[in-house]
């Protein structure tokens, strides 16, 4: 029986990066295939192709042994195949409707029936658990939401080949769940799915075979995971060996640097306190939807707060916005990275200098562009960020990359007192997670206080001195690093009484 799809030694070059390199595996009708890398290794540009966004330079796609052709989207899809993309495009004015209807119309329903388009979408969503309005526009869902929309597609269309491209990065548990249902359901429908991920966890949950690129080529195919240790896949992916990614180096703290007394605003269901020393790595733990970022946003005065007392080195302040948080050496780097701080016009150098420009311009400073260029390239180097130089217009590095790239820009910033990591290591691959966590450490070393708030319980564990758990918008508890443990962090972290979530996570 031939494949269902075979790529057959497919090559890709763009101007200063060769992204594929004679790249050639196969996914059966019926296989979950994983397809994983660092950031950069040209997952994306895979399925670009595949999604006839992108034409190779070399090689071949088969369809069940045959050579297929995608010099356009609209021929990768009439072709039965459905790729979601890592950056989803969307017209923010369409509503769930439209968007799903998007590309088959007028066949199926034809504009006039909107009626009847609506009511099927409506029980396509409630069929697969996804809570939506059909008549909600694209441009308020939450990108989860969209995510939802597009994968809503593929199934509408009946697409045999699914392709999803990092699609839990911005997901919640419950989200999260309802997609792997899918999923699995369409497996046992026999299509053949490609599944991008950087966490381990859920290639193995989902996924029966798995190939590895590094470079823009293949490593490696397995073709049963179950027999591959995932020792082995990290040192595939990345080269060389990681025995201890978190790399933990304990160190000396001072005294307390922020101190929050009893903050309450949006977000919080009972007012908030905590405290963090220099030198110290707290962490913040929950599931998504705790209440975390929130609480966050109100101590850095990104949302306002209702009450509380902030303290900043035993002096009382009250940080109005997050510009004057910043000028008092308080930064956050937000969650939402890419949709809050990327300059996608701007070069990968000028979007690392960003804040520290703010600075200076303020300060009545010139720019200076050698210490900007020495910045840029320190943190290109420290975080591997893949890129052909620093002049490299940020928007076309890859995702993981590009959050690498704002991530510095935090990291970056000087005389900082306090940094706050909103999930630091969203998106991002082994490999460079270790960097990160060795920024961390630094900042810290040099009387930083910092706060990390992570959904990722291994990364809690590993990295933080001391661990806050916040559940449904309040703190529940606090664990010093000697006392915590995975069913310690998640007792606190899940809703009381709640046990199916507990079976959950
Ligand atoms: N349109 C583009 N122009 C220039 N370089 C690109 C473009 N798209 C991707 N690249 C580069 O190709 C390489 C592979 O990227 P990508 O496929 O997005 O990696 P992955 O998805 O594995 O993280 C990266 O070095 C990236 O910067
Ligand atoms: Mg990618």
């Amino acid at each position: 029986m031939s494949a269902t799809l075979r790529f057959d030694n497919i090559g890709k070059v763009f101007p200063g990066v060769r992204a594929l390199d004679g790249v050639s595996f196969e996914v059966d009708a019926g296989q979950v295939h994983g397809l994983m890398g660092e950031n950069g290794a040209g997952k994306s540009t895979l399925l670009k192709i595949l999604g006839g966004e992108y034409q190779p330079d070399s090689g071949r796609i088969l369809m069940d042994g045959k050579e297929v052709r995608f010099p356009s989207a609209a021929a990768s899809i009439a072709a039965g195949v459905a790729v979601i993309h890592q950056e989803l495009q969307y017209v923010p004015d369409l509503t769930v409707t439209e968007n799903l209807l998007l590309g088959r119309l007028p066949s199926a329903f034809g504009w006039v029936n909107k009626r009847g388009a609506k009511r099927f979408v409506q029980e396509r969503l409630a069929q697969m658990g996804v809570d939506l309005d059909p008549n909600a526009r694209l441009g308020r869902l939450s990108i989860a939401q969209r995510q939802m929309v597009e994968i809503c597609k593929a199934l509408l269309r009946n697409a045999r080949v699914i392709a999803l491209d990092e699609p839990t990065s911005s997901l919640s548990h419950r989200e999260t769940e309802v997609l792997f249902k899918l999923v699995r359901e369409l497996q046992a429908d026999g299509r053949a799915l490609i599944y991008i991920s950087h966490r381990m966890d859920e290639i193995y949950e989902l996924c029966t075979a798995c190939t590895i690129f590094r470079d823009g080529r293949k490593v490696t195919s397995h073709p049963s995971l179950a027999e591959v240790k995932r020792d082995t896949i990290v040192k595939e992916m990345v080269g060389r060996e990681i025995t201890d990614i978190y790399g933990y180096r304990p160190r000396r703290q001072g005294e307390v640097r922020l101190a929050v007394e009893a903050v309450e605003g949006h977000g919080l269901a009972a007012p908030a306190s905590f405290s963090v020393r220099a030198g110290e790595i707290l962490g913040f733990f929950g599931l998504v939807g705790a209440g975390r970022s929130e609480l966050m946003r109100l101590v850095y005065g990104a949302e306002k707060r209702r009450g509380g007392q902030l303290t900043l080195d035993g002096a009382p302040t009250d940080v109005k916005s997050p510009t004057h948080a910043i000028r008092q050496g308080i930064v956050l780097c937000p969650e939402d990275r890419k949709e809050e701080g990327i300059v996608a016009m701007a070069s990968v150098a000028e979007n690392i200098n960003i804040s520290c420009r703010r600075h200076e311009l303020r300060a009545g400073l010139f720019l200076n562009r050698k210490k900007e260029a020495e910045t840029a390239d320190r943190f290109i180097k420290l975080l591997k960020i893949k890129t052909p130089s620093r002049r490299q217009k940020i928007r076309l590095l890859s995702g993981g990359n590009q959050q690498k790239a704002i991530l510095s820009r935090w990291l970056a910033e000087p005389d900082l007192k306090v940094v706050i990591l909103d999930e630091p290591t969203r998106g991002i691959d082994v490999g460079a997670k270790h960097e990160i966590y060795n920024v961390i450490y630094e900042l810290a070393e040099r009387g930083c206080a910092v706060v990390m708030v992570s959904s990722e319980l291994p990364e809690v564990l590993g990295v933080s001195d001391r661990i806050v758990v916040m559940r449904e918008g309040r703190i529940s508890g606090e664990l010093a690093r000697g006392e915590a443990s995975e069913p310690a962090l998640l007792e606190l972290a899940l809703p009381q009484g709640g046990r199916a979530a507990r079976e959950a996570a």
